[in-house]
């Protein structure tokens, strides 16, 4: 009945504007850069000019994603760093920095421990997550502050998501996590304002990345038709759409955002409870059925009229 929207493969935003441009000179540091949005977010500065630094615990993949960017004339590394350790995160932000003439200009804080939790939750799971999904965001603004506060338009991007914004079923320990990441940014954006560092937020929906796709077997379609539905855009994105807002917040194009959370989500926080809800048809044949209105004609009006007797 709707219309059939398709997802596209690559980034709106054109290549052919950005590209080697925007991110010349700039050193950035990807965190969770191996897959999904992260690993999209790495392309996509590597492809504007910047000079891109993974950190991720996964030491297949992610020296994978740096080796094939490198071939195809990016400046992209490796890093082995779990965000939750902050001696890793500063011994590994002091040899990206070292690397590149004492420069961090831009942080995307992305790698996410996924372990819903409710009424299940233990101590541990909440342990888990917090020290991935908050203390680990912290421990890479604290370490990359140094070089940023020296430097020019330096920013920090958060991700959230809708996870904190909406509620979700036994997901106690990943939307806490989420929601805090929300009101850590503002705070962030507060303090490091003033050395003219700006700090944002995206709240995504549901992103094709291994973590949605495994739900549905990595079949598409039946993303579209399932997930996609509490979605206006009635699709999940695809990682290089938040991606693109990520870069977006990063580049001086953003100058005057700060402490901001975009939604990058489909219209999915725009959509009431109802969904589609019924179409106007149904609405308009239901009312009918209801209570049928007669329409008075001029006759009938002046017999009620004359025999009415308060007229
Ligand atoms: N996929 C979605 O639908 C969706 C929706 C809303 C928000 N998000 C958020 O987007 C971000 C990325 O999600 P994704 O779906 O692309 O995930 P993903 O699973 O594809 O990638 C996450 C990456 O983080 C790395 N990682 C995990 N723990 C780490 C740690 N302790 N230290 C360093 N690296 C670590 C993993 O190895 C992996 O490479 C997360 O913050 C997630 O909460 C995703």
């Amino acid at each position: 009945m709707y219309c059939n929207m398709s997802t596209p493969e690559r980034p709106i935003l054109d290549d052919e504007i950005t590209k080697d441009k925007r991110f010349k000179d700039r050193v950035v540091i990807v965190t969770g850069g191996a897959s999904g949005i992260g690993r999209a977010t790495v392309e996509r500065f590597a492809n504007d000019g910047a000079s891109v630094a993974i950190f991720d615990i996964d030491d297949v993949i992610g020296p994978m994603v740096a080796e094939d960017l490198t071939k195809s004339g990016h400046k992209v590394t490796f890093l082995k760093v779990d965000v939750a350790n902050k001696s890793e995160c500063l011994e590994g932000v002091v040899k990206v920095a070292e690397a590149n003439g004492w420069a961090v200009h831009h942080l995307v804080n992305n790698a996410a421990y996924f372990d819903w939790k409710g009424l299940d939750a233990e101590r541990e799971d909440w342990h888990n997550t917090m020290t991935v999904n908050v203390e680990g965001y912290a421990n890479l603004v604290q370490a990359c502050y140094p070089y940023m506060k020296t430097g020019k338009d330096c920013t920090i991007v958060n991700v959230s998501g809708n996870s904190a914004h909406r509620a979700e079923p036994n997901r106690w320990t990943y939307s806490a996590s989420k929601g805090a990441i929300v009101s850590m940014t503002k705070c962030m954006a507060l303090d490091l304002g003033q050395d003219g560092i700006r700090v944002n937020c995206v709240s995504s929906a549901s992103v094709w990345s291994p973590a949605v796709s495994s739900v549905v077997f990595g079949d598409r379609a039946e993303s579209q038709a399932t997930i996609g539905q509490v979605h206006i855009l009635q699709r999940v994105a695809m990682p290089s759409e938040v991606a693109a807002a990520i870069t977006f917040l990063s580049s001086r194009d953003a100058s005057f955002f700060t402490g901001a959370d975009i939604p990058v989500d489909g219209g999915h926080s725009a959509m009431s409870p109802e969904g589609f809800g019924i179409p106007k048809d149904d609405y308009l044949l239901n009312d009918k059925k209801k209570s049928p209105v007669k329409e008075k004609s001029l006759e009938d009006e002046l017999r009620e009229a004359a025999t009415d007797p308060d007229a």
